[in-house]
């Protein structure tokens, strides 16, 4: 099993829609059974939280239900999740210095990465903006940025991982 995790700031907005758009993909592809997901925040203002009502909004309109319940990135994260996406740089920096403490060593960028490198339509930015401030075009952003990262991130997997040969 390929594991997962996303992780944002307070993880109401940005990983839980990343981890949903990314499952949905994961499932439409019938990859469930190799690829599994969750997600986290580094902060923990929200824990125990629904996601933010309009990223609620967006999903649904999209045809998704969002119902992860906010939580705090956890030093065992490090030793269950292949792949730990960082929704941006600053995510990125919490997530390493998390993962010194977690490891009781110098931090390490395996398996740490920026998620919106993935994205073909990234241009100078490798964030996806926090729209938790922002108006509702932003959490729409947010949505667009995570399903085009998310399908390319998934392409990449199917190539590392070979998940396309026949099964045995
Ligand atoms: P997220 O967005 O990191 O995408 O979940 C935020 C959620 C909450 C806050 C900031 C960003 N906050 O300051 O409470």
């Amino acid at each position: 099993m390929i594991r997962v995790l996303f992780v944002c700031l307070g993880n109401i907005c940005r990983s839980p829609i990343a981890e949903a758009t990314f499952n949905h993909l994961v499932k439409s592809k019938n990859l469930d059974k190799h690829i599994e997901c969750d997600s986290a925040g580094t902060a923990a203002y929200h824990i125990g939280s629904l996601p933010d009502k309009r990223i609620r909004k967006v999903a649904q309109d999209n045809g998704l239900i969002l119902t992860h319940k906010a939580r705090q990135l956890a030093h065992d994260d490090f030793f269950k999740f292949d792949y730990i996406m960082a929704m941006d740089q600053s995510n990125f920096e919490n997530i390493r210095k998390v993962s010194l403490l977690a490891r009781d060593q110098e931090p390490s960028d395996i398996g740490i990465q920026l998620y919106r490198a993935f994205d073909p339509e990234k241009g100078n930015s490798l964030n996806v903006p926090d729209p938790y401030y922002e108006d509702f075009a932003a959490f729409q952003n947010v949505y667009e940025i995570v399903r085009r990262s998310g399908s390319v991130f998934l392409d990449f997997l199917i190539e590392k991982h070979n998940l396309n040969a026949p099964e045995i």
